[in-house]
């Protein structure tokens, strides 16, 4: 197996990543860039951090990208800082990992898609849960005895809801928690039901923040599929998760469950059958929740496979937000545009 040599951009959420690479064979964290180097002082500080991980530490990605022979970089900053590491990534032909959510807006979203789409090189977004076992089996299962998804019924929610000053709330950056945290949701319905068509969906700031902190709403999907769904940061860290995903489909219905961004279990049944199939999975670990998109994306890197999730696949669940914040504000029915 060609050893993929990774560069990780942000030491925030980067530091998850960074945990999550020990976990996979022939891939190493051999360097990371992080701007703000006081970041790391709880840790013990930039030196130790960079000792304790075998990795060398920039305060410049551009000089980062420069002085490592990199296969690929993993770019975990917030949607305001990602344009300018794309545009430096992609002029020197490093293959790309990029955080979710895709974008702020729609019209900046698709920027970013025109600009991925420029250099011919694997950049997959992260979307953990699609390529987590459960979902994936659920993806084969639709595509084959359980027919196409019709409805579907899901669920996230979160005790975490960000402060109002936090940069979540920021129109430039993730522009409401809707958008940074439950494209995760989004992307997943999407992933199963395909291209979302319109939205409608009630809502609002339960919690007293800038913006929507919870919704509920209904995709419909070009398929003619829907799904209605919860999400938000209404829940109780100490009690959120359980329930993900019920989906009936052309055959049958099939029911996903787990602690909330890490389903382990998938029961199903063709609507003839007299008993269900159960089938248990490995789920990952909350802070190490990406392994099976990092695995993807290497996979990709390594054989030019497809990517296991698309700028454009980022560019959906950030459209999809958008609409069910604007329905919540408009209390209409909005089209998913992008
Ligand atoms: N996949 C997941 O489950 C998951 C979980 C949490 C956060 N995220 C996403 O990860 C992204 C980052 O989140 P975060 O909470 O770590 O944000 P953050 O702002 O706390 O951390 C990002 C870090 O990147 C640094 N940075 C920004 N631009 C840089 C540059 N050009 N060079 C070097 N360093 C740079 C910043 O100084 C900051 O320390 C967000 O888009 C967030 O939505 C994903």
């Amino acid at each position: 197996m060609t050893p993929i040599r990774l560069g990780v951009v942000g030491l925030g959420l980067g530091r998850w990543m960074v945990e999550t690479v020990k976990k996979i064979e022939g891939a190493h964290v051999v360097a990371a860039a992080e701007n703000m180097p006081a970041r790391l002082d709880g840790m013990g500080g930039y030196r130790a951090y960079e000792k304790e991980n075998d990795l060398k530490l920039y305060e410049d990605a551009d000089q980062m990208m420069d002085d490592e022979s990199l296969d690929a970089i993993a770019l975990a900053v917030t949607p305001k800082h990602r344009r300018a590491l794309i545009e430096s990534a992609g002029n020197r032909g490093i293959p790309m990992l990029i955080e979710k959510p895709w974008a702020g807006t729609v019209k900046s979203g698709r920027e970013l898609v025109d600009l991925c789409n420029s250099f011919d090189l694997p950049c997959q977004v992260e979307f953990p849960i699609r390529c987590m076992p459960a979902m994936v089996r659920l993806r084969e299962l639709l595509k084959g005895d359980l027919g196409k998804g019709w409805m579907a019924n899901a669920n996230l929610m979160m005790g975490w809801c960000p402060p109002p000053e936090a940069q979540h709330w920021d129109p430039e950056n993730h522009n409401g928690l809707l958008n940074e945290c439950y494209v995760h949701l989004f992307d997943t319905l999407a992933f199963l039901l395909g291209k979302p068509k319109s939205v409608f969906s009630f809502g609002g700031s339960f919690r007293g923040r800038p913006m929507p902190d919870a919704a509920a709403a209904v995709v419909e999907f070009e398929s003619g599929a829907s799904a209605s769904l919860t999400c938000g940061g209404i829940g109780a860290a100490c009690a959120d998760g359980g329930h993900l995903l019920d989906i009936w489909t052309e055959n049958g219905l099939a029911r996903v469950t787990g602690t909330q961004w890490l389903p382990d279990t998938l029961e199903w049944a063709l609507r003839e059958a007299n008993k269900s199939t159960v089938e248990t999975f490995h789920a990952p670990e909350r802070m190490t929740l990406m392994e099976y998109n990092m695995r993807a994306f290497f996979n990709a890197v390594r054989s030019s496979a497809p990517v296991a999730a698309t700028p454009e696949d980022g560019l959906i669940a950030t459209a999809i937000a958008m609409a069910i914040q604007e329905s919540i504000f408009t209390g209409n029915r909005v089209a998913v545009e992008c």
